[in-house]
């Protein structure tokens, strides 16, 4: 039997291993459909040897590191790989730095970072695969991460 598989691409971005369901929390990092400037291709739940994922791929399109620290918070099995002429370029596992700054809002409403105070948020990242993260200022642990990212 014929499978249907999604098109491999010239130039671009593949993000793949996405933990099953998370493609629409990656679309949304990358500001995708409002900032719609690129072809996107998305496979969700999509078999494979370490059981099932998503795949978003990103035509003419590279990430900046603010994208990929987002995308590890989400998706920290992930793999970046980069198309060059349909071959892949480059391949990265996404990493967590041991701290995370200004990219996620802390989940307590009475924390100094959320009082218009000029104090960028701040995180301990305490686990990274499943992500637990602690912020630095109230030491409180922030939960639907995917809901909270700036
Ligand atoms: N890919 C693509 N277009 C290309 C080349 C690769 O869309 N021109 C995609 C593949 O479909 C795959 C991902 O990029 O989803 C990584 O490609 P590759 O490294 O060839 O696959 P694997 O060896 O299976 O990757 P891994 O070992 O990371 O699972
Ligand atoms: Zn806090």
């Amino acid at each position: 039997m014929k499978e249907l598989k999604i098109p491999l691409i010239k130039n671009g971005t593949v993000i793949d291993h996405i933990n099953s369901g998370n493609a629409i929390k990656v679309l949304r990092i990358l500001g995708i459909p409002q900032n719609l400037s690129a072809t996107v291709s998305v496979a969700i739940n999509v078999k494979s040897h370490m059981g099932n994922k998503d795949i978003v791929k990103v035509e003419n399109r590279e990430l900046d590191t603010s994208e990929v620290d987002k995308i590890a918070l989400i998706a920290p099995k992930a793999t970046i790989n980069i198309i060059r002429n349909y071959e892949v370029a480059e391949k990265h596992k996404v990493e967590l730095p041991n701290e995370i700054k200004g990219i996620v809002k802390c989940s307590n409403p009475t924390c100094i970072s959320n009082n218009n105070e000029p104090i960028i948020s701040r995180f301990k990242v305490v686990n990274k695969d499943p992500t637990k993260i602690i912020c630095y200022y109230c030491d409180r642990e922030t939960e639907d991460i995917s809901e909270r990212i700036i």
